[in-house]
């Protein structure tokens, strides 16, 4: 069954406060995960909170960071010191394969993102060791774009990736996925879908509630 993972992109330590302590109170989340994201202002022309501010709340969900950083090695201790269980980083930023290992020598999962203008054979030579690869549905950086129509297609290619050298990592997409699209997605075969402010927008649980609402009725046609 695919997987639903909020997400969180804050510029000031402010509005992370106060979405995450949304996240936190909406009861369809408990014990699952949360995606944070992460920047520079170099890789993209945005900047968010940083590790330390993350670490100053206790939240009860995993954390999952995505780095959206042209050098996400100098960032991973701080990640590790404030809790996160997976990272994301870019293939598109500098350093992948060393910084692969060396997220995997701390135990954590680790995933690659890929942006759209990104050929997806470009993953070939790190999905062995991959728990996660990461099909960005927008250019990243902010919340509240449209989606690429191009990212079904991204996904079908890493999709066959997966079966044609039979790993076993997992697929999400990240970036305006909402209830007109939804279905669409997850009919491609994705594992998990990231959404941001689709469930910020009103109501959390309400929007969530939609979402699978949306898949239910995907399922019920397909039942008979
Ligand atoms: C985009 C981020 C996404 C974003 C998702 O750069 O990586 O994770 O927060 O938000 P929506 O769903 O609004 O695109
Ligand atoms: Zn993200």
């Amino acid at each position: 069954m695919v997987q639903i993972i909020p997400a969180i992109l804050s510029t000031t330590e402010e509005d992370y406060e106060r979405d995450i302590l949304r996240y936190k109170q909406a009861l369809s989340f408990k014990d699952g995960w949360v995606h944070i994201d992460l920047m520079d202002n170099i890789f993209v022309p945005n900047k968010s909170i940083g590790s330390s501010v993350v670490a100053r709340y206790q939240i009860g969900l995993h954390k999952e960071a995505h780095l959206m950083v042209s050098r996400p090695l100098e960032w991973v201790d701080d990640l590790i010191e404030a809790g996160f269980e997976r990272i994301i980083f870019h293939i598109e930023a500098e350093d992948t394969q060393e910084c692969i290992e060396y997220i995997k020598e701390k135990n954590l999962e680790v995933g690659l993102a890929i942006k759209n203008g990104t050929p997806i054979e470009k993953l070939e030579e790190f999905v062995n060791k991959l728990d996660v690869v990461l099909v960005m549905g927008v250019e990243p950086g902010f919340q509240g774009q449209g989606f690429i129509p191009q990212t079904i297609s991204k996904i079908k290619e890493t999709s066959r990736l997966r079966s044609n050298g039979n790993y076993n990592f997992r697929i999400g997409v990240d970036g305006a996925v909402k209830d007109d699209n939804i279905r669409h997605i997850v009919d491609t075969g994705v594992d998990f879908v990231i959404v941001g402010s689709y469930l910020l927008k009103g109501d959390i649980d309400e929007n969530l509630e939609n979402l699978w609402k949306t898949l239910r009725q995907d399922q019920d046609k397909l039942n008979g």
